[in-house]
């Protein structure tokens, strides 16, 4: 038995180990469960008593000089492959790429909508999503009884008072601005809006706007078309170009809503533009003298233009994106694609 031992020591004590996974064989070898060492524990019943102290002295030796060795070795080969040491790396293999995350497009679009406002002047201004009848409604010369009120339009929070609604449109904005704070002011306000419509391509319960306001002395229709002008080609390129067909919002007189020559067939004629060559992209208008009125801007001394564009549609024409519910499902193939975009 102590021959044994003995002849065990040697060996550990000559043990080399250029890898960390020759070192794990030799300590599977000698001091797993099944291994060497413990096997020669489990002799030691057969041992004579007289013997026993020698052996048993012997037996625990090698068990620490065993793990002794294991440590140094083990430190040894740790320190070799931090340093670089180690022979055998291969440094010709490609790397590892680590997945990124990406903003969305949404956010981008957001954020160069805003950029390009920003160049001109525009702060940018936010409020609450939910909203009080005045901010969304009233003070923007919606009456009583206009069907954007309605329950098909407006989430109404709670159901006996119609009074706090989920906002229908960022135009609530320009009344808490104009409320706050008096001409020159020019803003930009942008944030999530919501309408009780069924989910489709085209359409969704929650979207983004981005409103746009601009109140001071003598401002003109003709600088709002220059304003939105400049927003077109520096958003959509520097060949784009714009027309204004009247419409109706009751918070503008008079009101506008804004083409652009159609960014895919460069309006020769598409699907996307449905062969017309133009495709929507806007409301805007002269803010009315009583809504300045009812946010206590004198509408004797100041004018102003305002705007409201979705994100969504912009981006789908930006980024020939054709199913707007694509922008919520979150569905990585498609977030994927933004890779680039800022
Ligand atoms: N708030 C309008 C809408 O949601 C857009 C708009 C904003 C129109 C500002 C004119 C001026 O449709």
């Amino acid at each position: 038995m102590k021959d044994k031992i003995q002849d065990v020591l040697n060996t550990v004590e000559n043990f080399t180990a250029d890898t960390v996974e020759e070192l794990e064989s030799f300590r599977i070898k000698y001091m797993s469960k099944k291994g060497i060492i413990p096997a020669l524990f489990g002799e030691f019943k057969n041992v004579a008593p007289e013997a026993r102290k020698e052996v048993g002295m012997a037996l625990n030796e090698l068990k620490n000089k065993t793990q002794e060795k294991l440590n140094v070795l083990r430190r040894q080969l740790t320190e070799k492959t931090a340093s670089g040491e180690q022979q055998d790396m291969d440094l010709t293999l490609p790397v590892n790429f680590s997945r990124q995350g990406t903003r969305h497009p949404l956010s981008v679009v957001r954020r160069q909508i805003l950029d390009i406002f920003a160049r001109i002047g525009f702060t940018v201004s936010e409020g609450p999503e939910i909203e009080d009848d005045w901010h969304n409604f009233s003070a923007l010369n919606f009456r009583e009884e206009h069907p954007a009120r309605d329950m098909q339009d407006t989430f109404f929070v709670d159901d006996k008072d119609e009074k706090i609604v989920l906002r229908t449109h960022t135009s609530s904005v320009q009344v808490r601005v104009m409320e706050h704070q008096q001409p020159p002011i020019r803003t930009v306000s942008p944030g999530r809006v919501f309408r009780n419509e069924a989910i489709s391509a085209r359409a969704h319960c929650i979207f983004h706007q981005i409103e746009g306001l601009y109140v001071d002395h003598n401002v003109s229709f003709a600088d709002l078309k220059q304003t939105l002008y400049y927003f077109a080609r520096e958003f959509f390129g520097e060949h784009t170009k714009i027309r204004f067909r009247p419409s109706y919002f009751p918070f503008t007189e008079p009101s506008a809503e804004m083409d652009i020559s159609c960014n895919i067939c460069g309006g020769k004629g598409c699907n996307i533009c449905k062969y017309t060559g133009w495709v929507e992209i806007l409301g805007c208008g002269m803010v009315d003298p009583q809504v300045l009125d009812n946010c206590n801007i004198n509408s004797e001394v100041y004018t102003g233009f305002a705007f409201g564009m979705g994100i969504e549609r912009i981006t789908m024409l930006k980024y020939q994106i054709n199913d707007l519910r694509l922008f919520f499902e979150n569905d990585l193939r498609f977030l994927d694609q933004f890779h680039a975009a800022y």
